[in-house]
């Protein structure tokens, strides 16, 4: 007996030995991708005070968290990534902190015991030179070349190289941060932003409305202010202010079609920052504040759309979160639906089909890369274990879009958008799951129809790969226009011949994009005589034409190419051009070259998928 019980006292005590360490050392949540216990102790508020320190590239801070211990945890656990970290305090008292092993992925997870009552830790730390959520620029490599810069991307899993924090979305908080940068620069963040400088450098920032980590946002650098209208404008480097102020002049009719559809914005202010060109992605919908490329600064207002998606996303993503990465479907395929309602609205229809069209195609690259049968062309994907970032391929844009188009289509618009409109006033700040969505679908859209759910293949567009027979798909009319004028191009037609007075940007991309490629250089030199399209000041299009340019070896375009090689850091247009290069072996030397002129000017992340590209993985 007694041994029995010594037995049962030796397990106890060991069990109760393990609870402790596993306790101590914060453990990796593959699911979520956190080292945090937010469930059991949750972050409510962040008091953040920083020195912005370009000499270094880093920034020191102190983040003190409010926070709520729901389950008399005896530690809280936090994501850091490469942060080097000083001093914690619980309540006011200096305590031992565990920081864990560092993974190239997520970080480390910093655990911190805390006693039943206390409720606030403050960590004293500094961002590591890896940190992943900033990108430094000398004056440079900014538009206006006369003050370094500093911006911050944290979506996915980003913003614990920028502060201790608990990073998923599925737990909001509020903040207020007080910052000092170098004097005579600007800093703006995704809260409520100040439009003057500040002599002295030092500026403060309230968020009173509850976000999700991945929203936290900051720049730095010589930034200026120009209003649109009361709520809306725009922040750049003074030399884009005003032809940036000019494209987006729109934005306020956006905003009326936005809130027609989505119900009133709940932010404030809805202002851009249109950032420097090394920009690595299209656009953030920081709240408050969307941050930008410059690429979308055409001078003819055509690539506003992306402005129409980011500012959807203070609906789509702002206000129902994703609860995990894997549901991000929930965030961009939402979004993608409600920019082209936006476009709708402000463009008419014979505009916006064929945003839908180029954005089917996106969608049948990635079916043709990833294969008709892979778990990747689920609308819900699976991302246990694996890094966040694969998730984001056109899969949950445009299936996602195209998904909810058909049920709009399906239920009629009226009930679809009344839909729409209640998922978003019902669901606002609440973390949201593909099941949970489909229940609410289930319940406000099919009224419990389960053959309608049925007829319309639900499950098989949420949980299977490729894409179900019910999809809609129209051919734009003025696309209908443009392959014609392509079919007699190629057939031997001049390029003179083609009407393009008509065309927006659009049109010229079905036209490069279905042109056959390679292109004769006698067609090559045809085309670039009429349109001038090497050096065109449109992305977009310069993207598509250097693409088809290397497919069809036209050198004179080379030396434009590799210019905007190297000054645009937009990974969407620098994979493609790079993949392209890496076609052939005259194109690989060729890659390597401008890889390694240019790359100072690209973000962290894009170097190393280019680096990846020219290794041929
Ligand atoms: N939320 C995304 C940006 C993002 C994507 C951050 C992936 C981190 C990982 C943003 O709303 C977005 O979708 N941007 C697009 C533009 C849009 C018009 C499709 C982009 O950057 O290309
Ligand atoms: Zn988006």
């Amino acid at each position: 007996m007694r041994l029995m019980i010594c037995s049962v006292l030796l397990m106890m005590a060991f069990a109760s030995c393990k609870t402790k360490v596993q306790d101590k050392e914060a453990v990796l949540n593959t699911e979520m991708h956190t080292f945090s216990n937010y469930e059991q102790v949750t972050c409510k508020h962040l008091d953040w005070k920083a020195i912005v320190d370009f000499d270094h590239k880093r920034i020191r801070g102190q983040a003190t968290w409010s926070f709520e211990n729901k389950s008399k945890a005896q530690h809280i656990h936090f994501d850091t990534y490469a942060l080097g970290i000083k001093q914690v305090k619980v309540n006011g008292k200096v305590v031992t902190y565990n920081l864990g092993k560092f993974d190239p992925v997520y970080g480390s997870g910093l655990s911190i015991p805390i006693g039943e009552n206390d409720s606030i830790v403050s960590i004293e730390y500094q961002t590591g030179p890896t940190a992943i959520a900033l990108q430094w620029l000398t004056p440079e490599q900014t538009a206006g070349k006369v003050l370094p810069y500093l911006f911050t991307q944290c979506e996915s899993i980003f913003a614990r190289s920028l502060l201790p924090c608990q990073d998923v979305p599925a737990i909001r908080i509020t903040y207020n941060a007080d910052l000092q940068v170098p004097k005579g620069m600007m800093a703006v963040m995704s809260a409520k932003n100040p439009t003057e400088r500040n002599p002295q450098g030092l500026y403060h920032f309230e968020m009173e409305v509850p976000i999700p980590s991945y929203l936290i946002a900051l720049a730095v650098g010589d930034i200026s202010y120009k209003a649109i209208d009361e709520r809306s404008g725009v922040y750049t480097e003074p030399c884009m202010l005003d032809k940036a102020a000019w494209e987006l002049s729109d934005i306020p009719a956006m905003m009326k079609a936005a809130e027609a559809l989505g119900g009133p914005y709940k932010w404030g202010k809805y202002d851009v920052l249109i950032a420097p060109p090394s920009f690595p992605i299209g656009g953030m919908e920081n709240p408050r504040l969307t941050f930008a490329t410059p690429t979308i600064i055409a001078g003819d207002k055509s690539l506003v759309s992306l402005i129409a998606h980011e500012m959807a996303h203070s609906w789509s993503g702002n206000l129902v979160t994703n609860a995990t990465w894997n549901d991000i479907w929930l965030n961009e395929g939402y979004t993608t639906y409600f920019e082209r309602r936006i476009m709708e609205s402000i463009s008419g229809t014979s505009y916006n089909d064929m945003l839908w069209e180029l954005g089917y195609q996106d969608m049948e690259s990635d079916f043709k890369d990833f294969g008709m049968k892979s778990p990747d062309t689920r609308l819900r994907v699976e991302l246990k274990g694996r890094n966040p970032g694969e998730g984001f391929t056109n899969i949950p844009y445009e299936k996602g879009a195209v998904f909810l188009r058909m049920l709009e289509e399906n239920t009629g618009r009226e009930k679809f958008d009344k839909y729409l409109n209640d998922y978003f006033q019902s669901n606002a700040f609440t973390p949201m799951t593909t099941k949970k969505c489909l229940e609410y679908m289930d319940e406000h859209l099919f009224n419990h129809d389960e053959a309608l759910r049925k007829k319309l293949k639900v499950d098989e567009w949420v949980y299977e790969p490729g894409l179900p027979d019910n999809c809609p798909h129209t051919n734009p009319a003025r696309f209908v226009a443009v392959d014609s004028a392509r079919m007699a191009f190629e057939k031997g037609g001049m390029a003179k011949a083609i009407q393009t007075t008509a065309w927006s940007t659009h049109e010229w991309l079905q036209f490069l994009r279905k042109i056959s490629h390679p292109l004769p250089a006698d067609k090559m030199k045809d085309l670039d005589n009429a349109f001038k399209l090497t050096g065109t000041g449109n992305s977009e299009i310069a993207d598509e034409w250097y693409k088809l340019c290397i497919a069809s070896g036209y050198e004179t375009a080379y030396p434009a190419m590799e210019k905007f090689l190297a000054s645009v850091g937009r990974q969407k247009f620098l994979e493609p051009l790079y993949g392209e290069m890496m076609k052939s072996e005259k194109g690989k030397g060729m890659a390597k070259t401008i890889f390694s002129n240019s790359r100072s000017n690209y973000h962290p992340i894009t170097a190393l998928k280019i680096e990846k590209i020219l290794k041929g993985k």
